[in-house]
């Protein structure tokens, strides 16, 4: 990666960024977005720390075929990534030891115009795609690529990360059930998803959990206790119940961590802890918690998400190249399509509630904990 200073432009150049919490594929769509821009002449500007790069928070660097060697199945991202980078609340230490939100998007559109850039391919989930938008509404051509561990990014079928989370979560699953049996205990898992169910789901399903609770069935403890007391009549002594980050008990509202972020998102977990902590003192059995939590967030993608983020980087920039800025490429299976980038933020995924998965966890007798 060399600086780039924007002092000689080339007739097409693009720039690639990615914003938000990270998730395994990110650098699978680098390296498509860097070999397809570079395969059709263009440069590739690689915008460090989210959109921080364009505010001076870190270069801008050229990317060349050396930077995306070997990059496909590595985690994480080479770019860097924030979830406290809005350069519309832009967030500004004071003296006193407080912050204040500035705006600097205008600013930010200057640099991209300054160093040539024609065109952003922002790879992000809600927020970092709500910025994209509202910096295309500012005249800054972008388009956006959904990634997101948590999947709850509209208009597509499914966003990259998901699966290599769900594989974790689940992986977590078979081996919480064992020490669960030898111990006969109760065992609580939270996952992330923030207020998506479809971690929770997924790897509750496929790893035999016997209580499943998403934020879009708001739970009745007692009645996972009722599921917990019958297993123990037919002689399972011990229970396996998955809890995603975003889940409530009805008419409450979700766990939050103490401490607000500044600039950032609220941050959910804890509610494992609710959840244990009730079927203990209700049905006398021991129970211990595990918070899976960033490691759902790390490692090497899965095929399937390797495969998708090729594919989205490779979208993105013929997305460029037809014109179709202001969109995000989308999973439409069989096809990456493209859509209105306000469409897709405007209508978050969450898990319907008539949907085969939880129908088919109804069936095989778990508890939605309702
Ligand atoms: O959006 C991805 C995600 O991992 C959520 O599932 C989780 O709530 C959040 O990010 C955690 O963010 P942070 O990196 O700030 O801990």
């Amino acid at each position: 990666m060399t600086a780039s200073h924007g002092m000689y432009p080339s007739s097409m150049c693009i720039a690639v960024s990615t914003g938000g919490g990270d998730a395994p594929g990110l650098n699978a769509v680098i390296r498509a977005v860097v070999l397809g821009g570079l395969n059709r002449g263009w440069e590739v500007l690689g915008i460090r720390r989210g959109f921080g790069g364009l505010l001076g928070d870190a270069p801008v660097v050229s990317l060349d075929r050396e930077d995306v060697r070997g990059l496909t199945n590595v985690g994480g991202t080479i770019l860097g990534t924030t979830n406290r980078g809005n350069p519309f609340k832009w967030p500004v230490p004071q003296s006193d030891g407080t912050w204040v939100e500035k705006d600097r998007s205008d600013e930010l559109i200057d640099k991209a115009r300054l160093l040539g850039i024609k065109a952003v391919v922002a790879v992000g989930g809600d927020g970092t795609l709500g910025i994209a938008a509202d910096l295309a509404d500012k005249g800054l051509p972008v388009v956006g690529v959904p990634k997101t561990i948590d999947n709850d990014v509209g208009s597509t079928w499914t966003t990259f990360g998901f699966d290599t989370a769900v594989n974790t979560a689940t992986d977590a699953m078979d081996k919480i059930e064992s020490t669960a049996e030898s111990h006969e205990r109760v065992m609580v898992v939270e996952v992330m998803g923030r207020y998506a169910g479809w971690i929770a789901l997924h790897a509750g399903l496929a790893g035999s959990a016997h209580a499943i609770l998403i934020p879009e069935i708001p739970f009745d403890l007692d009645k996972v206790c009722d599921k917990v007391r019958q297993r123990e009549v037919l002689g399972r002594k011990f229970s396996v119940v998955i809890v995603a980050e975003g889940a409530m008990p009805k008419g409450g509202s979700a766990v939050l961590k103490a401490g607000a972020v500044v600039g950032g998102a609220e941050r959910l977990g804890g509610v494992a802890n609710l959840v244990a902590e009730y079927i203990r003192e209700h049905t006398g059995k021991e129970t211990r918690t595990v918070t899976l939590g960033h490691l759902q967030r790390g490692g090497s993608p899965t095929t399937f998400d390797r495969l998708l983020a090729l594919r989205f980087g490779a979208a993105a920039v013929r997305a460029v190249e037809e014109g179709r800025t202001n969109h995000m490429v989308a999973f439409d299976p069989p096809d990456v399509t493209t859509v209105p980038l306000r469409e897709a933020i405007g209508h978050p995924h969450r898990v319907p509630l008539d949907c085969d998965q939880i129908r088919t966890a109804r069936e095989l007798g778990m508890s939605m904990g309702d």
